[in-house]
């Protein structure tokens, strides 16, 4: 196996989706149906699992509720019913076989309960073992500005820098207090980040006293953008908050235990060449059902 070659992925499906009920009473919100850009509606998750795939990633993990580890075995792991296949036409019977194959590369794992994104990723520490991998949100979708895809852009900083990389967007002021964010000096301006700080969900306050960037704009930052690529030292503070019970607002956390990781082995930020749908909250969703297939 190729040193440093990062194969796996990790995308935690196992939250609630408070934001989105009553639909999520009776339907995973990342199992909401999203129009491709071949006109294909298809759940939100086979869309990231197919962005990691066409990177190069080889296998996914994703993290789910014991209750629901059936209804993405059926939808990942298990064929159409055959009345089903039967009637489906040509191109979307081949997709069918490809979705097949595509779930061949996917190992369901369990969160038994739910304390926190910081905790799913936890829960997939021993199906990662000791490889570095990739992080992805599972109510986010992305649609690359360049011929290479943003899960692609994110691997090759990676082998650039040997670190763990966040990838990131600017982000106006007024919605920073919903994200995390960072703040560092530039390798590359305007691309690549030495980060110096990792901070969750900052009020404006303290992000105009402690997160300005050199270059941007007063009333720009740079948040997370959902992608990440992390070497699995990040189990050890992960374990180490669970351990300890160290929560924010009841849960885990992953943004605190990045910062322990930054300082013990550095972290390097990448803007992404790209857009990043969120479709986690009603109304962001209905606009990333009309910007995704358009993008
Ligand atoms: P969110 O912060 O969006 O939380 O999780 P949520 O519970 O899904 O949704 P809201 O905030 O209540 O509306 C980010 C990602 O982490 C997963 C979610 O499924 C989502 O993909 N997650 C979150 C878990 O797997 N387990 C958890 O305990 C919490």
């Amino acid at each position: 196996m190729e040193k440093d070659k990062v194969r796996k992925a990790v995308i935690p499906v196992a939250g609630f989706g408070t934001r989105l009920f009553p639909a999520t009473k009776v339907v995973k919100k990342e199992l909401f149906p999203i129009i491709d850009r071949d006109g294909r509606a298809k759940p939100v998750i086979v869309a990231i699992i197919e962005e990691a795939i066409s990177a190069g990633i080889a296998e996914v993990g994703i993290v789910v509720q014991p209750d629901d580890k059936e209804i993405f075995a059926d939808l990942l792991k298990n064929p159409p019913k055959k009345e089903l296949f039967d009637k489906l036409s040509p191109q979307n019977k081949e997709y069918s076989r490809y979705l097949e194959d595509l779930g061949s590369k996917v190992t369901i794992l369990l969160q038994e309960e739910q304390l926190g994104y910081g905790h799913a990723v936890f829960c997939a520490k021993d199906w990662v073992q000791d490889e570095p991998f990739l992080l992805m949100l599972g109510d986010h979708i992305y649609a690359s500005d360049i011929e290479k895809s943003c899960v692609g852009q994110v691997l090759d900083v990676y082998k650039q820098v040997n670190q763990s990389v966040v990838g990131l967007s600017t982000m106006p002021a007024k919605i920073i207090h919903k994200a995390g964010c960072v703040t560092g000096f530039w390798q590359e301006i305007n691309s690549i980040l030495s980060v110096t700080q990792l901070y969750e969900k900052p009020t404006i306050e303290y992000a105009q006293q402690n997160l300005r960037v050199k270059g941007m704009s007063e009333n720009d930052f740079l948040g997370i953008f959902g992608l990440y690529l992390l070497t699995p030292k990040i189990f050890d503070f992960l374990a180490e908050h669970i351990k300890q019970n160290l929560r924010e607002r009841g849960e885990f956390q992953l943004t605190s235990c990045l910062e322990i990781l930054r300082q013990e082995e550095g972290i390097t930020g990448y803007i992404v060449k790209g857009n990043c749908f969120d479709t986690g909250l009603p109304d962001v969703y209905r606009q990333t059902m009309i910007d995704f297939r358009n993008f």
